[in-house]
């Protein structure tokens, strides 16, 4: 079925002379909920199934298992699996899917933004995604270290790092499928971790995070890996 491109997103602020557009163009939530979630699923366990990050399966593994033959409620998927969380935050964070949002201001107003004056009518952008690999947020930008975002842990990223990041965006116009794809993506780390013996195969030297417009960054095209069952 080919899906038809409507309208873009060009909503308008009720209280203010902002309107917010956005580099994505809706069609309707299929389209969102697909390219979205599917793009960091696959890329979670592109980082979870790389030969590096073993333990961290092992992690997940474990955080899964304790639903023992329970499936896990919404409630569970909410609040009782920090390490999938971290999972997807980690992954959002090595390879966002929105690098950055315009925002627009068409009026003649004076506005001040991070302590700077601002006049409109004027376009910005605010480029979320260079601070995710920037040291003085995150230590070790390049690894994926899902604990960082587990309050307490040992790894735990900072205030600073917790206030940079911004997948969903930000404010009136934060993403409105974030519980919706935070839930999906959940469900299916928590679908591929129960089974102890599936793996997937990436070709890790050929298939690496690409950087594009929208997905901002995905895992390489095409059928980058292959699920298989390992013998007990
Ligand atoms: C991993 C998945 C997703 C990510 C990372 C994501 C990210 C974003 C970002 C960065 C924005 C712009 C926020 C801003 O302007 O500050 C946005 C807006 C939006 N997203 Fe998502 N999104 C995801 C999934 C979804 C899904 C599944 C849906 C729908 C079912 C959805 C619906 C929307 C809508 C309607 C807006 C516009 C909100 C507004 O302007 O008021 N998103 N999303």
């Amino acid at each position: 079925m080919e899906l038809q491109v409507s309208h873009s997103i060009f909503l308008e602020a009720s209280m203010s002379s902002m309107i917010r557009f956005s580099t994505v163009t809706l069609v309707d939530s299929y389209v969102y909920l697909f390219p979205t979630t599917v793009t960091v699923t696959t890329s979670a366990l592109y980082y979870l199934n790389h030969p590096d990050n073993i333990t961290k399966l092992q992690k997940l593994r474990e955080e899964v298992k304790a639903f023992g033959h329970e499936l896990p409620t919404v409630s569970n998927l909410k609040n009782d699996m920090p390490l999938t969380d971290g999972v997807i935050n980690e992954t959002m964070r090595l390879a966002p899917i929105v690098g950055n949002v315009f925002y627009a201001c068409k009026d003649d107003i004076t506005f001040t933004f991070k302590e700077q004056q601002m006049q409109g009518p004027i376009t910005f952008m605010l480029p979320f995604a260079h601070n995710y690999s920037d040291p003085q947020y995150y230590s070790n930008p390049n690894c994926f270290v899902p604990e960082r975002w587990i309050t307490g842990a040992p790894e735990e990223v900072s205030e600073k790092g917790r206030a940079a990041f911004k997948p969903f965006g930000m404010g009136r116009h934060l993403c409105l499928g974030y519980n919706l794809a935070t839930l999906v993506m959940k469900s299916a780390l928590y679908c591929f971790a129960r089974d102890d013996t599936r793996v997937i195969e990436f070709d890790t030297v050929n298939v690496k995070p690409k950087a594009d417009v929208f997905p901002a960054y995905s895992i390489s095209n095409g059928f980058p890996g292959r699920v298989v069952v390992e013998k007990c």
